[in-house]
């Protein structure tokens, strides 16, 4: 039962009369930002193998290319604009492509204006809450010849019981929550994703059990803010239940993210002691360590809150590998405010970091804060924090040398060859010499015996 009635679980069909739209023709999905739109992805994939297309060896000339956009910050659309201009090309040349765009873009009214008004040759803008009609849509594209259009920006639905293609056979993905209801002043999430709604705990456990019995040995639970889970349903469920719950399903490894720090919770945090598959590793953004810079984001706690959480944390779980995001220069920083972040970056002792310099999201509360800081001093800002962030990285492989730790392989490395590599418990990339491509998906014993900046290297224990 649901307290907001306007949100419904839609479970997935599909109609005959799209049964073999794909047949013969190929299909490619380019997919941007976050692990959410990943997950997205590999349920659009789900929906086009089921109705006939087969993955395309060649993405940039397929039949069908969907772009999966993410509005976060400018640089990410530019890029996004930049491969439309090269589709544009293509399409020329094989003018029966479909091209469609779906993700957050579309969410966006400016994005959606401009690809209305400029960009004519997309054939399809599909909004992040309509995936489950991608079938329907592609029909009438097929059959209009015009542009097709569905974005809906109210607070959507939840699909279950889609089909899904997953990337990988040894970790997966999975959505435990939609939407985000924290408004933070920079961000434009809230608008392109809706309201928070939680998926039914029955249908997550479901899912997991499903991947035990396939093999699975990792799973991510993802939302934008997954420590608010359960605030939506009926009942007093919450997102440390559910870690309870999944723990005794027989998956190896569990992670999560994104967590909110106001909503990270005691009960959380003793999951995090108690559940052996609960990964001691999580990632908390703090995004500013200055008291007033966090008030005007509207993140809703403090440097002290903030730093008393990482400590309890740290008492639970004392190894714990703590990772987050932080953005410089957002409207009218000061340089005093910026040093309570590096402040902070030092007491909590982060082994990496996303960083960002802040990007004006048009249509969000801080988009228009006067900003009198310089790109130069936001970019100075951001070469100086990454310094102590890159050091914590280092710090953070260090503390393994030459200590025994097990890896989930996902395969040969991309840089080196003869050598295969897989994460730790901490979530450290580690590169190990072997060829053998057997132990794609199991865990090994490594030991560590270089650790760099970016990634640990060590020896295959018999
Ligand atoms: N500018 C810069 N960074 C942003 N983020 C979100 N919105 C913006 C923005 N407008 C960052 C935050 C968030 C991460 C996913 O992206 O740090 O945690
Ligand atoms: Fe954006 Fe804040 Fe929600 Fe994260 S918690 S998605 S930063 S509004």
């Amino acid at each position: 039962m649901r307290k907001n009635k306007e949100i419904q679980t839609v479970r997935y069909t599909l109609d005959n009369k799209y049964k073999n739209l794909g047949v013969n023709k190929s299909y490619a999905i380019f997919t941007y930002g976050c692990q959410g739109n990943e997950a997205d992805s590999e349920v659009m994939a789900g929906i086009l193998e089921e109705i006939g297309y087969t993955k395309s060896n060649d993405p940039m000339n397929a039949d069908l290319v969907i772009l999966n956009t993410c509005a976060i910050r400018e640089n990410a659309e530019q890029r996004i604009w930049g491969v439309l201009g090269q589709l544009k090309g293509r399409k020329r040349e094989n003018p029966d492509m479909i091209i469609g765009i779906a993700g957050c873009m579309p969410q966006e009214e400016n994005a959606t204006n401009k690809i209305l008004e400029s960009y004519s040759f997309i054939d399809l803008v599909i909004g992040t809450h309509n995936k489950n009609h991608l079938p329907k849509l592609l029909y009438e594209a097929y059959m209009s010849k015009a542009k097709v259009v569905e974005v809906i920006s109210s607070e959507g639905e939840i699909l279950e019981d889609a089909p899904k293609i997953r990337e990988s056979h040894h970790k997966a993905w999975v959505n435990i929550m939609y939407g985000c209801d924290e408004f933070c002043t920079y961000c434009i999430v809230p608008y392109t994703r809706g309201r928070e709604r939680s998926r039914a705990k029955e249908d997550i456990i479901k899912e997991v059990e499903e991947l035990v019995s396939l093999g699975y040995v990792e799973i991510t639970l993802l939302g934008q803010n997954v420590n608010a889970y359960g605030k939506d349903l009926k009942g007093d469920y919450t997102f440390g239940d559910l870690l309870y719950d999944l723990d005794k399903t027989g998956i190896k490894r569990i992670r999560y993210t994104t967590s909110h720090p106001r909503d990270l919770d005691e009960k959380t945090m003793r999951a995090m002691r108690d559940c052996k598959s609960v990964m001691p590793q999580l990632h908390l953004p703090v995004q500013s360590g200055d008291d007033e810079v966090l008030k005007k984001m509207n993140r809703k706690y403090t440097y002290d809150e903030y730093m008393t959480k990482v400590n309890r944390l740290r008492e639970l779980v004392p190894d714990i590998a703590l990772t987050t995001d932080i953005i410089v220069g957002f409207p009218n920083e000061t340089k005093e405010q910026f040093e309570n972040t590096l402040k902070l970056v030092q007491n909590a002792k982060f082994e990496g970091a996303f960083t960002f310099i802040y990007s004006k999201r048009e249509g969000t509360p801080a988009a228009s804060m006067p900003d009198e800081v310089t790109d130069e001093e936001k970019h100075r800002r951001l070469e100086e924090l990454n310094v102590y962030i890159n050091q914590g990285y280092l710090e953070g492989h260090k503390r393994f040398l030459n200590q025994i730790v097990e890896v989930l392989v996902d395969g040969p490395s991309k840089n080196g060859e003869g050598m295969m590599c897989g994460y730790t418990p901490h979530l450290k990339l580690t590169h190990f010499k072997s060829e053998d491509l057997s132990l794609v998906g199991k865990l090994v014993k490594v030991k560590v015996t270089e650790a760099k900046t970016w990634f640990m290297i060590g020896e295959l224990c018999e």
